[in-house]
């Protein structure tokens, strides 16, 4: 009898805890432990959102190449150090990711505000994220949380892992298939770009090579990024850059979209992701919800839960 009641007790340990490092995320994870926590991140965005609007688009984007490496571990906030390398170097990343100090920033006032080390980068991430979207006029989604950090990187998973601005409607669809994500999400996220800028380098080839462009769009461009050089010469991804709107889809109708990766969403071959940019420009609110429900889609990438991975205590580096 004592034999089976702590037989039952063991599965029911053990049950236990496997269901816990299976747990889904939820809102409400910080509540208890960390009352003000995400209150301390939103107030650090805005003040870095006051100092440089760019900043919002950078933070956003920095989850983004978080999650598809690997699942939403704060994989992308290794810094490379002895022997160890980062995912800051991979070809996605390098001289294009930015944010860092801010996020630095952030865990720093975070850990005071929760007197101790409870709040994960990988959830100062998406927070981080959403927190951007909201202040510069997107939605404001409620964010799950309860991620915590990887020990691990891969520069090669991120190169291989990160599309680059070059792939094709059928590549950029089957790199959102392979994360869980579906066209529309590929359409939804990819409007991300209604923030932020973009660097010659990464849409040299589309206005000189590319037929998918309107003619007067691409000479205009073509001042600020010559055939050769002035690679980190910059360009918004839309016309708001600081503001999140629908510019992005309209500008998509009008073979304005500036990366080919962007245009290839419109006139890419693909009827129904056509139909959808169509709809996104002219419903602003189904975009502004519909962005929310991708973004918890994306959160929701292979996140370390329970007890795996661990709460790093400098975001740089593993403990
Ligand atoms: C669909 C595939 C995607 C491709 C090929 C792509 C590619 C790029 C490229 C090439 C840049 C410019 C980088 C530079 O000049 O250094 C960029 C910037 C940006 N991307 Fe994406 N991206 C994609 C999806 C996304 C997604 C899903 C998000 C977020 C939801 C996102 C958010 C951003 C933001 C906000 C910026 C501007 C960053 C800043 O100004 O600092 N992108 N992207
Ligand atoms: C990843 O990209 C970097 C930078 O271009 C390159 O040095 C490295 O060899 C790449 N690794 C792979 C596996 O492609
Ligand atoms: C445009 O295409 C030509 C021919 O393939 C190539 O030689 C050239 O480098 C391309 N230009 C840019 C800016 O990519």
């Amino acid at each position: 009898m004592a034999a089976l009641r702590s037989l039952f007790l063991c599965v029911f340990v053990l049950s236990a805890a496997l269901s816990h490092s299976h747990a889904q995320l939820t809102p409400n994870f910080y509540n208890k432990v960390c009352p003000k926590a995400l209150s301390t991140i939103r107030s650090v965005v805005l003040n870095a959102i006051k100092r440089e609007p760019r900043m919002g688009a950078s933070l956003l984007r920095l989850h983004f190449h978080d999650c598809f490496v690997n699942g939403c571990d704060g994989s992308v906030l290794l810094d490379d150090i002895g022997n160890f390398v980062g995912e800051k170097t991979a070809f996605p990343n390098i001289n294009s990711i930015r944010g860092f100090e801010v996020v630095d920033q952030i865990k720093q006032k975070v850990n005071k505000a929760c007197k101790g080390n409870v709040v994960s980068c990988a959830d100062i991430l998406a927070v981080a994220a959403r927190d951007s979207v909201a202040i510069l006029g997107g939605p404001n989604y409620k964010v799950l949380l309860g991620r915590r950090d990887a020990r691990t990187a891969s520069v090669d998973d991120a190169n291989r892992s990160l599309p680059p601005p070059f792939f094709s409607f059928s590549q950029l669809l089957s790199s959102f298939q392979s994360q869980g994500l579906d066209l529309k999400d590929l359409i939804l996220l990819s409007a991300g770009h209604t923030l932020g800028k973009a660097r010659c380098a990464t849409f040299r080839t589309r206005i000189y090579n590319d037929t998918n462009i309107d003619r007067k769009f691409a000479a205009s461009l073509k001042a600020i990024c010559p055939p050769s050089g002035k690679d980190n010469n910059l360009m918004g991804l839309d016309k708001s850059s600081n503001f999140f709107d629908n510019a992005y889809f309209k500008a998509l109708l009008n073979k304005k979209g500036l990366l080919h990766s962007d245009q290839e969403l419109f006139g890419g071959g693909s009827q129904k992701s056509d139909e959808l940019v169509s709809y996104y420009s002219s419903y602003p609110y189904s975009f502004r919800d519909d962005f929310g429900s991708s973004m918890i889609k994306m959160g929701n990438i292979k996140p370390l839960t329970g007890s795996y991975g661990e709460i790093r205590q400098n975001c740089r580096f593993v403990n």
